[in-house]
């Protein structure tokens, strides 16, 4: 019954042994983890991701980044989850992101950003449905 939303923490935050500290935040911040899975995607899973971008300039460095090695998949739970993350998150470039924010404090790259959390309740519903069909609604 509490919202949930869809995180992957991405190849650059494994190979750099920073999935324990991501994770930690958010469990500090006191959002629960319902699902958490490690990943190689594929390239047609990052197209079904990220549907909305493939067209994009960015796209195709942004799928060889994504497809790189592996990923770490989580759904978390908690009230208006999907916006606590996105504020834990910071802002997508993480040379622009603020201080006190994983990407802020962690990442220097708009595209090697550390995490990718849904943008809302509607893509949350999807994302989850992609990269956990084995949970149940
Ligand atoms: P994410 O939250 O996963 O959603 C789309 C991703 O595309 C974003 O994080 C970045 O990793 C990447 N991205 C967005 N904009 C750019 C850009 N201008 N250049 C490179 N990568 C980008």
């Amino acid at each position: 019954e509490l919202p949930r939303t869809f995180v992957l923490i991405k190849p650059d935050a494994v190979r750099r042994g920073l999935v324990g500290e991501v994770l930690s935040r958010f469990e500090r911040k006191g959002l629960t983890i319902v699902a958490l899975k490690q990943v190689q995607v594929t390239p047609e899973l990052a197209d079904e991701h990220y549907a909305e971008h493939v067209e994009r300039d960015f796209y195709p460095p942004l799928r060889t980044f994504i497809t790189s090695g592996p990923s770490v998949a989580v759904v978390l739970a908690g009230d208006e989850v999907v916006e606590a993350v996105r504020l834990l998150n910071g802002a997508t470039d993480g040379r622009k992101a603020a201080p006190g924010t994983i990407r802020g404090d962690l990442s220097l790259s708009n595209r090697e950003n550390l995490v990718h959390g849904s943008d809302s309740a509607e893509s949350a519903a999807r994302e989850i449905a992609l990269w956990f069909p084995e949970l149940e609604g």
